[in-house]
């Protein structure tokens, strides 16, 4: 098979590296990929969000499979632009990706179809916001509507907050049109787990969880980031909780898709809330986490090229699928100054040094090259994997091929997995 991955960060690094193992592919490429990716792909020359040039190459090279990680192609509209040329592949329509291209959407649909999410209104009138914000109380969580790189969510401890929040989407307009519209919703109590499902757009099975670490710093506090770290398998969510999910949440979704004409094929990123009454649902995405990912498929043992072919294609897919019982922990390795302002361009040292360590992978997310260097490129730059059969394991292998990794101003969290420890 020929496979194509569109995107090039830490989350697509890990998925070149695990596609790259089938034995079904003969080739796969990239676009754009990343020095990381480069061992295990063809790197183009095509930005993820290039959706003419990204099908024109696939129809021209025949490719088998496109495998697209990021979601802002999706809601674009590329899975579309690819199946009107008859071809193959992973990740939903736009109008599946609304899912998570638009808030009220998902939220709508949810309601509709009686799915546990945080109480919530939709407003496209400022002042009616502020109102409802006012009749609700503090806490309370105002969303933009739109894709906002995943910065659309403001948790507001006092109705002073709230008020310049709904001032920040909707009057100065922090997030462009994606703030034209509001949701404002109840805040909720809990642990937040991300959990992973594949659809055909029929059906779906459950893949893994796994938690993430938003914030910056050490015991959740700094502002919040793309995701400082991840581990997997979560205690919290055992086979039961699994099967739970799968019936209350994910089920429902996939089915009231299809229904109104927008089956969902690809991975179904449902964000939960564990409260007291119940897991619920924060928000849906239409791929991968990152760094969920880089928890995640590590411990996959089976071949994923038949799962994304199959789910991609709309065929039956397995039951359930095969995880090792062993535990993931991912570091993110940050710029200095991540989640704020921060330099590029500075060498790396050590990642064949850390990929030593049994157990160990580098996945690269902001790296770039520069003459015969390695150099730092974005935020997060690189996630340190590492697999043990126990997280303490895990945890103790990651943060000790860390010590062998060097550039300036790098930054991480110390914490990462400790709360996988706590049961
Ligand atoms: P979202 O962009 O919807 O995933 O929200 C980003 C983050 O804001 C989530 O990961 C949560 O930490 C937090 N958040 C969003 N909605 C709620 C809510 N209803 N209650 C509490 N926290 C929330
Ligand atoms: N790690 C959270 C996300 O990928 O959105």
């Amino acid at each position: 098979m020929k496979v194509l991955l569109v995107g090039g960060g830490g989350r697509e690094h890990t998925l070149a590296w695990k596609i790259a193992q089938s034995p079904l592919v003969e080739v796969l490429y990239a676009a754009p990929g990343n020095p990381g990716i480069e061992r295990h792909a063809k790197c183009l020359p095509l930005r993820a969000d290039a959706l003419d040039d990204l099908a024109a190459f696939a129809v021209a090279e025949r490719v088998d499979l496109t495998v697209v990680g990021p979601e802002a192609p999706l809601v674009a509209g590329l899975a579309d632009r690819l199946a009107a040329h008859g071809l193959v592949v992973f990740g939903p329509s736009a109008r599946a990706a609304a899912l998570e291209g638009s808030k009220a959407f998902a939220k709508d649909l949810m309601a509709r179809h009686g799915v546990p999410t945080a109480r919530f209104r939709v407003f496209d009138d400022p002042h009616a916001a502020r109102r409802h914000c006012q009749a609700l109380g503090a806490p309370l969580v105002v969303k933009a509507d739109g894709l906002a790189a995943g910065k659309g969510a403001i948790v507001c401890r006092t109705l002073d907050e709230a008020d310049d929040a709904v001032a920040a989407c909707m009057e100065r307009r922090v997030f462009g049109a994606a703030g034209a519209r509001v949701i404002v919703e109840e805040f909720l109590r809990g642990e937040e787990v991300s959990f992973f499902a594949l659809s055909n757009g029929r059906d779906a099975i459950p893949l893994a969880a796994a938690q993430d670490h938003k914030t910056v710093f050490d015991d959740d506090r700094g502002p919040n980031t793309g995701g400082m770290g991840a581990y997997s398998p979560v205690p919290r969510v055992d086979e039961a909780g699994e099967r739970a999910l799968m019936e209350t949440i994910v089920r429902p979704t996939i089915r009231a898709l299809a229904r109104e004409g927008a089956p969902y094929r690809g991975v179904l990123f449902v964000g939960l809330m564990l409260t007291a009454e119940g897991p619920k649902v924060v928000e849906f995405n239409c791929r991968f986490g990152d760094p969920e990912c880089q928890a995640i498929l590590p411990r996959a043992q089976e071949d994923l090229v038949p799962l994304l072919a199959a789910a991609a294609r709309g065929e039956d897919l397995p039951a359930r699928t095969a995880w090792r019982p062993d535990a993931a922990v991912c570091v993110a390795l940050a710029s200095g100054g991540y989640p704020g302002e921060y330099r590029t361009g500075l060498p790396i040292e050590g990642i064949e040094a850390a990929e030593s360590v049994p157990g160990v992978h580098v996945f690269h997310a902001g790296t770039a090259r520069r003459d015969a260097r390695l150099v730092t490129a974005g935020g997060r730059v690189l996630g340190v994997t590492a697999v043990a059969p126990e997280i303490r394991g895990a945890i103790a292998a990651a943060y000790a091929a860390i010590a062998r990794i060097r550039f300036e101003g790098m930054h991480y969290r110390r914490d990462i997995g400790r709360k996988g420890l706590k049961i």
